[in-house]
């Protein structure tokens, strides 16, 4: 068996407790107006200084230029707010943002920036009062923002990372998932690119470089959202569409043509699309993650084209994000498992819709070993994390990315669906989407809402048993099995080849989909020696594969077996992709077996493309200094 993959503790292991002290805990008691200010009363966002109880906005009119030379945006931030009657100040979070002029309904006022914290930045404050209805804020983003990501070259492209409180690197924004406005914008680009955001968007490119966006629907800070580059549209269904650059856009068209039955599928098992549309945008390589849920609008890796829709799973989960966690939003990182244990529950039975029962059992056999392997991980580290209920104050929400919200979270679900069947499932979740669409959930809520309308029994609570998944540590007893026929028959092929009774011809390789070969590779034993995977190379070609999953596991198992002729492969793969969850197993399987100086080489030449999220992240594993 190998070691841990770490696919998704990404920061987990890394992480460090700051020590700072918490803030925008009291709320002041004073009667609260609107529904939205109502919402905030429910849970405390450690991560965001702002109190909506006090002030809130509820509307963004942002007006920006971005310069690729000089790497900064400079904007105006108008909002509509609503304040409670005794209202004296909002605030706001920043980090690394030059402020420049902050009026309040048209009259310049003095504001006040308080001292950055670890991880959560800078409070911007300035007095409003029960009247107050509109601020207005002049500022720019600093070079180094620590969402943005700007590629150099030929065809420059700057896209956006937001989630988890990185949105206040490049807006000052209530950045707190629980605090939902709508949004308008009008953006200057270079002359040669498109800008698109989570909004209505351009299909095409404007002559003069202006763009302007709505976004109608209320949305969380997190899921603002902007990209610029050299990219065109081409439709794939009536309502979904992707946009790439001119030498991906045939690829991509034909990668994601299913894009709209995953959509229909979607439709019929949760209720309508609440979005209009639904595109994708493949991003640069350097884009630190494999997908991201912006509204109408996903950004995505270009590494899961493969040319045969093998890795259509990461946009069944995109789009499925649409209900879970855009529609009904986890109200703190502490309850990021209702974004994404939803999430995974929901993509498995879109891909079950689409592709059969077979093809999602395979991939949730994956995700239980994925999360078997790092649960084993951070119970040594620390137990609390595989819980849930997170809890994350004084640290980095990114802490919280582990396969346990994910997988943790989804075979909760799918107990949850063994004990009340299907049927009575399925009619739950339609409802708890519809009735909390548009608004925040938070674990104990959650847990009320759970026991008034589908836990109505001791009986059900009992086999369930919500204590020990949501509170407890590690596996609970009562884990659903998985059982995979097809994975089965990989294991088995795979423990005769490693005894010698199945010869490397006679691997049915070629019969294998993506599933069943990362299957066979990320299962090597890590002594396999560098002459064995010579003969699984020599007779499948595996280091020319297209499917970079295929070729992300065949590499670290190189590392791990020191098989020198994939070296100049992994070097390439490391220096054109950036995303995390590719790059930290890789540069830990070379810290773990003592080639760390190569991983520094290759990281030398890599970081200065990759993204804050994953150099955050790296320059932790390998203890760079600059
Ligand atoms: N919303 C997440 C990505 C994320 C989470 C970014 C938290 C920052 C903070 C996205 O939906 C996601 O889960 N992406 C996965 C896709 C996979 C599970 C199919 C990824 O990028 O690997
Ligand atoms: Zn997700």
């Amino acid at each position: 068996m190998n070691t841990m993959r770490l696919s998704f503790l990404l920061g987990g292991v890394l992480a460090l407790a700051a020590g700072l002290s918490s803030c925008g805990g009291e709320a002041p008691a004073d009667s609260a107006k609107t529904q939205a200010i109502l919402d905030m009363k429910r849970a405390t966002d450690h991560h965001s200084y702002s109190r909506p109880e006090e002030a809130v906005v509820t509307h963004l009119n942002w007006n920006a230029a971005v310069d690729f030379d000089t790497r900064v945006i400079t904007a105006t931030a108008t909002y509509d707010i609503e304040t409670a009657a005794d209202a004296e100040r909002i605030i706001f979070d920043c980090t690394d943002l030059t402020i420049q002029t902050v009026r309040v309904d048209g009259e310049a006022v003095d504001f006040e920036l308080g001292p950055a914290q670890p991880f959560i930045g800078q409070p911007l404050s300035f007095p409003v009062s029960g009247d107050s209805r509109q601020v207005s804020i002049d500022y720019q983003s600093s070079p180094e923002a620590g969402a943005l990501l700007w590629v150099e070259g030929d065809n420059p492209f700057l896209f956006t990372q937001s989630q988890a409180i990185l949105a206040r690197t490049w807006i000052p924004c209530q950045d707190s998932p629980g605090i939902r406005f709508t949004y308008e914008a009008h953006v200057d680009v270079p002359q040669g690119t498109m800008a698109l955001m989570s909004a209505t968007n351009p299909t095409a490119q404007s002559a003069d470089g202006h763009y302007d966006f709505r976004m109608d629907q209320k949305i969380p800070s997190y899921l603002l959202a902007l990209a610029v580059g050299n990219v065109e549209f081409r439709s794939v269904g009536a309502h979904t569409g992707v946009y790439a650059v001119p030498e991906l856009i045939e690829a991509a068209a034909y990668e994601f043509a299913e894009m709209e039955d995953l959509l229909v599928a979607a439709e019929n098992l949760y209720g309508k699309y609440a979005w209009e549309r639904y595109d994708l945008l493949v991003l640069p390589p350097a884009f630190p993650f494999g997908g991201m849920e912006n509204p109408r609008l996903t950004f995505a890796t270009p590494t899961i084209i493969a040319g045969d829709r093998s890795l259509v799973s990461l946009v069944a989960h995109e789009l499925a994000h649409s209900w879970s966690g855009n529609l009904v939003t986890n109200a703190t990182w502490d309850d990021f498992w209702l974004n994404e244990g939803f999430t995974v529950y929901f993509e498995q039975r879109i891909m079950e819709a689409v592709y059969g029962r077979d093809v999602s059992e395979m991939l949730a056999t994956l995700s239980y070993q994925g999360l078997v392997d790092e649960v084993d991980a951070i119970m040594d580290l620390n137990p609390d994390d595989t819980h849930l209920k997170l809890h994350l104050q004084n640290r980095d929400p990114d802490d919280g990315l582990t396969a346990i919200a994910y997988d943790k979270g989804y075979f909760f679900l799918r107990r949850i669906e063994e004990v009340v069947g299907r049927e009575t499932f399925d009619s739950f979740l339609k409802t708890y989407f519809a009735t909390h669409a548009f608004s925040v959930m938070d674990t104990d809520r959650f847990i009320d809402y759970l026991k008034s309308v589908l836990l109505t029994s001791d009986e059900l609570l009992a086999a369930v048993d919500l204590d020990a998944w949501i509170f407890g540590p590690g596996l609970p007893e009562n884990c659903p099995t998985v059982s995979s026929a097809r994975i089965e028959r990989v294991d088995a092929a795979l423990a005769g080849w490693e005894a010698g009774t199945t010869a490397t011809r006679d691997l049915p390789w070629n019969d294998w989909v993506y599933q069943e070969r990362y299957r066979f590779l990320s299962n090597l034993d890590d002594g396999t020696s560098p002459e064995r995977l010579a003969e699984l190379d020599a007779a499948w070609g595996i280091s020319t594969t297209g499917n970079n999953e295929v070729l992300f596991a065949w590499l670290e198992q190189s590392i791990r077996s020191q098989y020198q002729p994939s070296y100049e492969r992994l070097e390439t793969f490391l220096v054109e992709i950036g995303r995390r969850k590719f790059l930290t197993p890789l540069y830990k399987a070379m810290v773990d077996t003592d080639q760390k100086a190569l991983a520094d080489a290759i990281y030398a030449k890599a970081r200065p493309s990759y993204h804050s999220v994953s150099t955050g992240t790296m320059d932790e594993l390998l203890a760079w200094s600059e």
